[in-house]
């Protein structure tokens, strides 16, 4: 069989690279793919991005299922595109995406629906706005409605700063029409954790659990980027806390979509905060793998994904039990000079080594150019290393991490620190 997974980050080359391990594959299409996917003699390049242009490359090259990756085709409907026209895709229509392409959406549904989450209001008018921050003081959470490339969240510590998010977004437009809507939220403490399922329509299979790392620097300093490493499984989901979130956050965020008469099918990640007590709360919800939990996820996923992937777009996901390897991955993101405000682009990247069974290095901003591997986005490589620990797991990561060189690299040396600690 031939698949095509649609995007071009680390996660779509840790998504390729797994599906064609299949025996059943045939061959594995990314479109556009990077440097990483390029390299891969089992994977195929297509330079489309358009999902029209997309619908006609699988009509004509005969491609039995697609995977999408990122948000934006998700948001554009690519789902409802493929299925018009009779083609098998995983992801969500267009309509269940709001979950993710709208953040007012997404927090009047779950208020609706009884599903924790921080006590919010959604405004368009900045003077109201101003009033309502200074109602409830700081600290408080300025959200762009729109996707904003994981840009749109300002965690403002004091009153002055909430106030200038507020101008940014609505007065300055300077998210665009993302922000011309914005929520206010309450902020949470606690520590995070990504929870990502498949949903086939009508069941739900949990992936491994897992932890991003959302800032620059290390011990969680610096500017929010897009995730600086991400590592699999998250020791604070215990079985007794996964049980509670596919009670309390999983399961009727499903049977909510359905109550409001849409189907859910596709990745739904769910964004945790767990307060010292033990509750857990949803910050957001993706209706996608995350970029770079994929990557440590992937890297321990032990079934066959392409039968899997099979199961999840014909409505039997109930029939599968999936199989991860027992050690901890800890997956370490390389990011360019620059990244996150302004990545340098076409610094020559040397020393990444063979892919070993305790490491695997994942290419995302990065190009062939005349037979060069080079960056060319602001994050570059995601490097994973499994081990019997976390601590095991960060010296494989970060043994190969040593090896790699790029101009300005930038990453983190305590990925996996949370997973220590517990
Ligand atoms: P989001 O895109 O909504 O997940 O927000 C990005 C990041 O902002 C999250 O991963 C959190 O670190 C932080 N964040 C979002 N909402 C809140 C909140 N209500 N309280 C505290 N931190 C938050
Ligand atoms: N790693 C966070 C995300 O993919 O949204």
């Amino acid at each position: 069989m031939k698949i095509l997974v649609v995007g071009s980050g680390g996660r779509e080359h840790a998504l390729a690279w797994k599906l064609a391990q299949s025996e059943r594959i045939q061959m594995v299409y990314v479109a556009p793919g990077n440097g990483g996917t390029a390299r891969d003699i089992r994977l195929v390049n297509v330079q489309l991005s358009d999902p029209e242009q997309l619908a006609e490359f699988v009509v004509k090259e005969n491609i039995g299922l697609t995977v999408v990756g990122p948000e934006i085709p998700l948001a554009a409907g690519i789902v409802d595109l493929f299925r018009a026209r009779g083609l098998k895709i995983f992801g969500p229509t267009r309509e269940a995406a709001q979950l993710e392409s709208s953040k007012d959406f997404a927090k009047a549904f779950m208020q609706r629906h009884g599903i924790p989450t921080a006590k919010y209001k959604s405004f368009t008018d900045a003077e109201l706005a101003h009033v309502y921050i200074d109602e409830q003081g700081a600290p408080i959470v300025i959200k762009a409605d729109g996707l904003a490339a994981g840009k749109g969240v300002v965690v403002a510590l004091s009153l002055a700063e909430a106030h200038q998010a507020v101008d940014d977004m609505l007065a300055d437009n300077r998210y665009g029409d993302a922000g011309a809507r914005i929520v206010i939220e309450e902020f949470l403490a606690g520590e995070e954790a990504s929870f990502i399922v498949m949903c086939d329509g009508k069941n739900v299979l949990p992936l491994a659990t897992s932890q991003d790392h959302k800032r620059l620097k290390d011990h969680d300093e610096g500017p929010n980027t897009g995730g600086m490493g991400a590592y699999s499984p998250a020791p604070i989901v215990t079985p007794e806390m996964h049980a509670r979130v596919m009670r309390e956050i999983i399961n009727p965020t499903i049977h909510g979509m359905a109550k409001d008469g849409i189907v859910f099918t596709g990745f739904l990640y769910a964004g945790l905060m767990i307060d010292d007590k033990g509750n857990p709360k949803t910050l957001e919800f993706n209706c996608r793998m995350g970029d770079p939990e994929t990557q440590p996820i992937m890297a321990r996923f032990k079934s066959d994904l392409v039968a899997v992937m099979e199961h999840a777009v014909n409505g039997t996901l109930d029939t599968v039990e999936l199989e991860w390897d027992r050690r901890t991955a800890v997956g370490v993101v390389m990011a360019a000079a620059g990244y996150p405000d302004s990545p340098r682009k076409g610094d020559i990247i040397d020393g990444i080594p063979a892919e070993t069974p305790e490491c695997v290095t994942f290419h995302a901003g990065t190009e062939q150019v005349a037979g060069k591997l080079q960056t060319s986005g602001g994050r570059v490589l995601c490097v994973v290393g499994l081990g019997d620990s976390v601590k095991m797991a960060q010296k494989q990561a970060y043994d190969t991490v040593d090896q790699i060189h790029f101009n300005g690299a930038q990453y983190r040396r305590d990925i996996g620190w949370r997973g220590l600690k517990h």
